[in-house]
């Protein structure tokens, strides 16, 4: 007989009807009442055998965490708080595990355990449910874009050239690193490495992208993406997904409505689709909320901060009115900023932006038009000279989720940044060489997608919202 998932046998209607059930153990209590979990649901089925029914042996190989397989009769349940059980006839165990050793006990373990056992914690009700969620994310972003029309594009992993021109990039080399071979100025000869050049793994799609919007229209890619920065927050990975859509006959304001279009779509998504998860998952994020003094708790429940998104308009802003209000604002008087605000020209820092979109907003944020000192060479300059077609995404508790701007589509104007800022013209001259055969106004952003699920799912630590976190010092399994 095939086995049912518990998610489909929890929706059947029970007629003492055969069915095969095949998971793992989270508990056993009293010799009877075995309650599984299959992973297709975050719900457990509870099997239950009749005192003597199975021998000591075999009873006694029935522990947390050992994988079961369990032939019965569906039967409505007596017990509250389920509507089915399985009144078990055959039991098999297909995997023992040793109680006195599996770490995952029936009891709360704290997240920074279950990092380090990151094979073992999507069998926890809590990983098991942001992991359901984060699926569900990544079905609604193609979907999303399919319903409009965007192709999927595949960008390179490996590429010869850094889009962001930020040079946190991670080498990819098949030369011998003990022993490389050099030129005659002694600087490692890369003309015998693979490639026959310098290559990394990418830090963005976008560049690649830009190629074929300026083909196909609208594209969007959704891809690993890798950066070198020494960054040990809560927000930063070194290997993260990030979904970028690049739309050609875009101006900023086109971009700035399609971010905020597909942001709510998607928590629209996951409110229909992933109920249960995030019925568990605000549980849960209220719960840790408890433990925190009053003054730093949030003033909604998870659930509450989705729909939010939901039904407001993102407050837009420009970067200069931004600066105006940070200037003036208590935090910085009081000199209670990290760093204080003083001139127009300073990158904010995520203090800053969680201040406007906490504090003085009370909902997401988009900001646009940024100095172009603190900006990408890539992003459309301004008429003022000053500032360029930027624009950034801010969430409460998250800060950026959202990095784009319309394009600088003109040759000659790309140009002179490129050289003003000394960046590698060689490297670029396909990039720049797009503006020259049938250049068209466009633009694009790149959503984290880590921190997309980070605020879904009300966690707080990013290493704990995608499966095997790399992060400086960090890279197992
Ligand atoms: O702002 P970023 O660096 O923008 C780009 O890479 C552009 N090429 C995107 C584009 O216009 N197509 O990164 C975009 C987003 C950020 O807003 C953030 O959500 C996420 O990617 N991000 C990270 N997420 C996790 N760990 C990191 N180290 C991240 N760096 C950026
Ligand atoms: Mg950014």
């Amino acid at each position: 007989m095939k086995r049912t998932k518990i998610k489909d046998l929890i929706a059947t209607a029970p007629e003492e009807q055969t069915v095969v059930v095949m998971g793992w153990v989270r508990t056993f209590r009293n010799n009877q009442f075995i309650s599984i979990n299959d992973g297709s649901t975050i719900q457990n089925i509870q099997a239950v055998v009749e005192l003597d029914q199975l021998e000591e042996g075999l009873l006694k190989r029935v522990t947390t965490g050992a994988c079961i397989s369990v032939t019965g009769k569906l039967i409505a349940s007596p017990a509250k708080g389920q509507q089915v059980e399985i009144k078990v006839e055959q039991l098999e165990i297909l995997g023992d595990s040793d109680p006195e050793k599996f770490p995952l006990q029936p009891k709360k373990h704290s997240l920074e355990f279950l990092r380090e056992i990151a094979h073992l914690r999507p069998r926890t009700n809590t990983f098991g449910a942001v992991m359901r969620v984060r699926h569900a994310m990544a079905f609604a972003v193609h979907q999303f874009f399919n319903e409009k029309g965007f192709v999927y594009v595949h960008t390179p992993i490996i590429t010869g050239s850094d889009a962001e021109g930020a040079g946190a990039m991670f080498r990819v080399t098949t030369l011998d690193a003990e022993n490389p071979p050099r030129d005659e100025e002694g600087k490692v000869d890369h003309s015998q490495d693979f490639f026959e050049k310098e290559t990394n793994l990418t830090v963005s799609g976008q560049l690649e992208g830009e190629t074929y919007a300026l083909a196909l229209g609208d594209i969007y890619t959704f891809g690993p993406t890798f950066r070198a920065e020494n960054s040990n927050t809560t927000r930063h990975l070194a290997e993260f997904w990030m979904i970028e859509p690049e739309m050609a006959f875009y101006d900023n304001n086109d971009n700035m409505d399609l971010a905020q279009e597909m942001l709510q779509y998607l928590m629209k998504y996951a409110l229909e689709h992933c109920k249960e998860d995030l019925a568990f998952l605000d549980k849960r994020a209220s719960d840790e909320e408890m433990t925190k003094p009053q003054a730093q708790r949030s003033e909604l429940g998870l659930l509450d901060r989705i729909k939010f998104i939901i039904e407001n308009d993102f407050q837009r802003l420009s970067y200069t009115e931004a600066i105006d209000i940070l200037k003036n604002s208590n935090p910085n008087k009081k000199k209670k900023f990290k760093y204080i605000i003083e001139e127009w020209g300073t990158d904010l820092q995520s203090e800053h932006e969680r201040f406007l979109v906490e504090k003085h907003f009370k909902k997401p944020v988009i900001l646009y038009n940024y100095p172009k000192e603190i900006k990408a060479f890539y992003m459309r300059q301004n008429e003022d000279g000053k500032t360029v077609g930027a624009m950034d995404v801010l969430f409460p508790g998250i800060g950026e989720i959202i990095g784009g701007s319309q394009r600088e589509e003109r040759y000659d104007k790309l140009l002179t940044r490129i050289k003003e800022m000394g960046l590698p013209e060689d490297e670029l001259k396909w990039y720049i060489e797009l503006r020259k055969f049938g250049s068209a106004p466009h633009s694009g952003f790149g959503l984290g997608f880590e921190r997309l699920i980070l605020f879904v799912t009300g966690m707080t630590n990013i290493r704990d919202v995608i499966p095997f976190p790399r992060f400086p010092g960090h890279a197992e399994y």
